[in-house]
């Protein structure tokens, strides 16, 4: 590792953590003066008993909600433009958003949009549009669902274009939540595919964030312990759920987050362009293709991959026994191995490897990854 320049390094979200912590959310935007918050979510997450239950308990300390859930399974422009009508013609004072990546990644460009106007797509990252984020943004929460993506600690959102479902990320430090609620009894209904999907997801991003070529030793050992923490609760959490590992697997998911602001690699890339193409989601499609990422990554980087070892508690302290148990977990918890499981052919592969070598989260791999890599990687996974 060497420190060649100054990095900067930002960690500034208020996490309220553990089993109840919801509940505090009245009392919350009370003492906020808060009164008419817009909650975005999605359709199925309306549906469930807990959201019905917290909006009660908003309702019962006269709290005046608006609810906004019409979004699509990989949110698109048009899901952001529907909702911040929602906010336009009623008088709103806050956003809550409550669900997985999904909602959360709708709510946060919602947030945005308030006082930002120009086409959505100005503002996207990758092509410098941050530096237009200028403006106030409404006072924000999240409130995660899911144990995966870690998008109610984060500062980016996901959308994709309606028509070419390319996927562009809305970045600014003004779109981190101002608190986290994040409350493990929420997961606790959790369906094992979903659990399963999304925990693989937490997992990629705290083995990508650790190998990511950035020096970020805070990051690192936030990811290592974040490993730790899926190791121990994946498996229980989708199989035999308890508050336990539950509770693990959504700091763990936090970690992840948190960690990958060190940057991503090989894993994203392969995975986005499937979401794009094929729907796929984003937890299943890093699931299926990190045991073939990490394969590709361990030449050179046998170091990093000893401690990822370590940190699993394996036998064999190598990269190849690291891709193994990344096997046996999928195993596991049922996720297949093969790219053609889940709809993929072989049809589809140049297509997916000029997406992927086109994607935003490889640079920061610690090896680069041509498009011939990407169109293998593919190949061998198929
Ligand atoms: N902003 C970021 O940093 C970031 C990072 C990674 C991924 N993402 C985005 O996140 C999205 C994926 O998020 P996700 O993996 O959380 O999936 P998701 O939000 O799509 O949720 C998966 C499914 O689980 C359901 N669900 C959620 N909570 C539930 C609960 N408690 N009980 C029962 N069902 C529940 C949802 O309705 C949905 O059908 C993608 O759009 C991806 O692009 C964002
Ligand atoms: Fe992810």
């Amino acid at each position: 590792m060497t420190f060649d320049k100054v990095y900067q390094y930002n960690f500034p979200t208020t996490i309220r953590f553990g089993p109840g912590a919801v509940k505090e959310l009245p009392a919350y935007l009370q003492q906020n003066n808060l009164k008419a918050p817009l909650i975005v979510s999605d359709p199925t997450i309306a549906q469930l008993p807990f959201f019905k239950k917290i909006l009660v308990d908003l309702q019962n300390h006269f709290i005046e909600v608006e609810v906004f859930h019409d979004i699509r399974k990989n949110p698109v422009k048009s899901d952001v433009y529907k909702g911040t009508d929602v906010w336009d013609n009623t008088e709103r004072d806050c956003l809550i958003g409550i669900g997985g990546g999904a909602a959360l990644d709708v709510a946060r460009a919602i947030v945005l949009r308030v006082n930002h106007r120009e086409d959505l797509f100005k503002y996207d990252d990758l092509v410098g549009g941050d530096v237009f984020v200028v403006n106030d943004v409404p006072h924000f929460i999240t409130i995660p669902t899911t144990a995966g993506t870690g998008s109610e600690v984060g500062r980016s959102a996901i959308i994709s274009d309606d028509e070419t479902h390319q996927k562009k990320i809305l970045f600014s430090p003004k779109l981190i939540a101002k608190i986290v609620f994040a409350d493990p009894e929420l997961t606790m209904d959790l369906p094992s595919f979903i659990t399963a999907a999304t925990g693989m997801d937490a997992l990629t991003h705290n083995m990508e964030a650790f190998l990511a070529k950035n020096p970020h030793p805070i990051c690192d050992g936030i990811a290592l312990e974040g490993i730790s923490l899926i190791k121990d609760s994946l498996e229980t959490a989708t199989k035999h759920p308890d508050l336990e590992s539950r509770s693990k697997m959504l700091i763990a998911s936090m970690m992840g987050a948190i960690a990958f602001q060190k940057g991503l690699g090989v894993v994203h890339s392969l995975a986005h362009p499937l979401s794009s193409l094929l729907d796929t989601h984003h937890g299943l499609a890093n699931a299926v293709n990190i045991p073939y990422g990490m394969k590709f990554n361990i030449a050179g980087f046998e170091d990093k991959f000893r401690r990822i070892a370590r940190t699993l508690e394996l036998k064999e302290e190598t990269g190849e026994a690291v891709v193994n148990y990344l096997f046996e977990l999928n195993s596991k918890i049922n996720i297949p191995h093969r790219l053609r499981d889940i709809q993929v052919q072989k049809e589809h592969l140049d297509t997916l490897a000029d997406l992927a070598f086109a994607d935003f989260a490889h640079p920061n791999n610690p090896k680069p990854v041509s498009r011939n890599d990407f169109r293998l990687l593919y190949a061998e996974a198929l």
